[in-house]
């Protein structure tokens, strides 16, 4: 870094800290509606924000959910445009009582930032308007810059995509940067060139008219909590491999070459079992676990619900159960297809005894992104750069839907510079960010405008 933007980062670093948990104090959960005023409150904050690391133009954008804050530093029309995105809603923070200390209270332990959004996005999208600030301040800034941070990423951002048909001239860009991935290790850093798509589905099972006495009527009416677990069970067969009729047809296999590449990843197994406290991992027969989480789609209940959960006991025959199920996509998986054939697969194998409902929510498209690319290039040599090692191309199995979108809608490829580790717990209890993560971040990205530029121009 330039020895005056060095100076600026060590004289503000603390602030810049302050300010994160400043963002994580305010509850911005776009999932639960008891949070609404909060998410606004958010999106003012950010603003303010914006407005003081001194990007212009800087608005809310009313959207039918959560706002988008925007804001935009162009300082010569002739220079390239990186658009970055972020998201500043968070997870719902239940159950509260599996939290050391309270989500929306962030403290400092161990040299690591603990509250719900520490990770996923707040932190990783607040290094962005810090490195920003840090580069302004002594006009350094290399590129054009436009800020595009929304709330409702954590809710499937369906009102972003309406966002980006209208406003295709002003996110006009030549790479979007987006920081809200993993990476393997400060030691081993890591760029994610793929995420996995989404459809998420709800489904009912609908047994008699009424709950019923299961002695009275146990025995003789189908209990719509035993056909729904049945039912799930048999969407995978012994090799795990998912039952929904036409559910691989699209999938794109790896070659063995690229699979021997994925395989040159630094991956223990051992500490991975141990980190979770399992004994064994579980997946499709054929693949390794990196390949289960990467370049395999998957089939997963989230919830699970029905008849009688509360104290003690109820003798109950139960009139109706439920489930939310995700898949997770790969390249070449079209998210509403698979929709389409997990219906039918679904209606199929209910028996005459229940009847079945399928109801869609959010979906996503898979995206990988080049590794040739100038902006791929960049992002390695400025990781390079700071952590003194070639980042390692790798494919993540979480899911940014919008990304895809940034291709179809607006022409732009994307680079995921993500700082965060996949132990950050991020949507569990004790959700963290390493400060030397946020730290690294925030020295990271004005490399990647330098070399972006440079290799742009050149
Ligand atoms: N930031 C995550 C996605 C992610 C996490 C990608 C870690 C790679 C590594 C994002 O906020 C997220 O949680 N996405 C959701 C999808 C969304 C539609 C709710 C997901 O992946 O479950
Ligand atoms: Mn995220
Ligand atoms: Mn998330």
């Amino acid at each position: 870094m330039n020895p005056s933007v060095q100076q600026y980062f060590e004289d503000n670093k603390s602030r810049f800290l302050n300010e994160l948990l400043e963002l994580i104090k305010l509850p911005s959960v776009s999932a639960d509606p008891k949070f609404r005023d909060d998410v606004f409150e958010t999106a003012e904050w950010l603003k303010k924000k914006m407005i003081n690391a001194g990007a212009d133009n800087v608005e809310i954008c009313p959207t039918a959910g959560y706002p988008i804050v925007y804001g935009e530093k162009i300082i010569d029309p002739d220079l390239p445009t990186i658009l970055v995105y972020g998201h500043y809603d968070v997870q719902p923070a239940d159950p509260y009582d599996l939290w050391d200390s309270p989500p929306f209270e962030p403290v400092i332990k161990d040299n690591k930032i603990y509250g719900r959004g520490a990770c996923d996005d707040k932190g990783q999208m607040y290094m962005h308007l810090k490195a920003f600030e840090m580069m302004l301040s002594n006009e350094s800034l290399p590129c054009n810059v436009k800020f595009m941070i929304e709330g409702e990423e954590e809710v499937g951002s369906d009102n972003l995509g309406p966002f980006l048909e209208a406003n295709v001239e002003k996110l006009k860009a030549d790479v979007v940067l987006v920081s809200d991935t993993s990476m393997i290790s400060l030691d081993t850093p890591s760029i994610t060139t793929g995420l996995r798509g989404l459809s998420y589905v709800e489904v009912e099972v609908i047994g008699p008219n009424r709950d019923l006495h299961s002695g009275v009527y146990g025995g003789a009416v189908a209990n719509p909590i035993n056909i729904l677990s049945k039912m799930i069970a048999s969407l995978h067969d012994e090799n795990n491999h998912i039952t929904v009729e036409g559910f691989y047809d699209d999938v794109e296999e790896l070659t063995a070459d690229e699979r021997a590449e994925m395989a040159k990843a630094p991956f223990d197994l051992d500490s991975y079992k141990a980190d979770l406290e399992i004994d064994d991992v579980h997946g499709e027969k054929g693949y390794s676990t990196k390949e289960h989480t990467s370049i395999r789609p998957t089939l997963d209940v989230n919830g699970m619900w029905g008849g009688y959960i509360g104290e003690g006991a109820k003798t109950v025959l139960p009139s109706k159960a439920y489930a939310k199920i995700s898949m997770r996509l790969v390249p070449n998986q079209s998210s509403e297809k698979i929709t389409e054939l997990f219906q039918k697969h679904f209606e199929q194998i209910a028996p005459a005894s229940v009847k079945v409902k399928v109801t869609p929510h959010h979906g996503g498209e898979p995206v990988v992104t080049p590794i040739d690319s100038t902006a791929y290039k960049a992002a390695a040599k400025a990781i390079e750069d700071v952590f003194g090692k070639k980042p390692i191309p790798e494919r993540s199995g979480g899911s940014i839907p919008i990304v895809a979108l940034f291709e179809s809608v607006l022409g732009l490829k994307t680079v995921l510079l993500g700082f965060g580790l996949d132990s950050d717990a991020i949507h569990s209890p004790n959700e963290h960010f390493g400060v030397a993560n946020f730290y690294k971040g925030i020295q990271t990205i004005p490399f990647f405008y330098k070399y972006f530029k440079e290799m742009h121009i050149s």
